[in-house]
């Protein structure tokens, strides 16, 4: 069975999403092949070719746990030129703040690291989260957006209104069905 295609409009333009069958989940092991996945990994390929070409986007990943989301993102990363940013969510009981993008502010560069330090205004914060963005053909994973606190759902919907033309691709994972889309609000499930 292979995974669905869908998309759903973010803000004017096009975001994909996969419905991943539900009930094929497998004990975690290591190393991996990838079965069966050669149609989102081919569109998060040329997702990413696009980007790199000033038509970025943002891609959706739903399924449900243990159906492979992450081990779809480890291929697609393991085949890219430049290592993605990888930004998690956690099942804490207390969401970090702007969590996955603690994880990548380093790479993004300044001003960021400065601005989550100083605890700026959040707006000054997505301002320059898009503007590394614009800076350079980046690809920014977003793994587990279920988990996520209010601040990053925010700074994912910022994003998913302003990412086309930038050059550069977002992934966000998360655990339910794509054709209902990402979770509508944030905090630990
Ligand atoms: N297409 C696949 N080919 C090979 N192994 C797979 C595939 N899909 C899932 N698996 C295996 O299933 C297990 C769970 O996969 P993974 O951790 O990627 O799931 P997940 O969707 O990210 O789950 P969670 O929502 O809990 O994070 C792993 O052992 C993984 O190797
Ligand atoms: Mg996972």
């Amino acid at each position: 069975m292979g995974p669905e295609p869908s998309s759903a409009g973010t803000g004017g333009h096009v975001a994909e999403s996969w419905r991943l069958p539900y009930g094929e989940a497998r004990p975690y092991a290591e190393p991996v092949r990838l079965l069966e996945r050669e149609h989102p990994l081919d569109v998060l390929t040329e997702r990413a070719r696009r980007a790199v070409a000033g038509d970025g986007s943002l891609v959706l990943l739903a399924g449900e746990p243990g159906i492979g989301k992450t081990v779809l993102l480890r291929a697609f990363a393991s085949a890219l030129r430049e290592p993605p940013l990888w930004g998690m969510c956690d099942a804490l009981s207390t969401p970090r703040p702007l969590g996955p993008l603690r994880d990548v502010a380093v790479d993004l560069g300044a001003p960021l690291p400065d601005l989550l330090r100083e605890g700026a205004p959040q707006h000054e914060v997505f301002a320059a989260v898009l503007a590394a963005l614009r800076d350079r053909p980046r690809t920014l994973i977003v793994e587990d957006l279920h988990w996520a606190d209010e601040a990053t759902a925010d700074l994912v919907r910022f994003l998913a209104r302003r990412i086309a033309g930038t050059p550069s691709l977002m992934v966000v994972s998360y655990r339910g069905r794509g054709r209902s889309g990402p979770p509508a609000r944030a905090g630990p499930r």
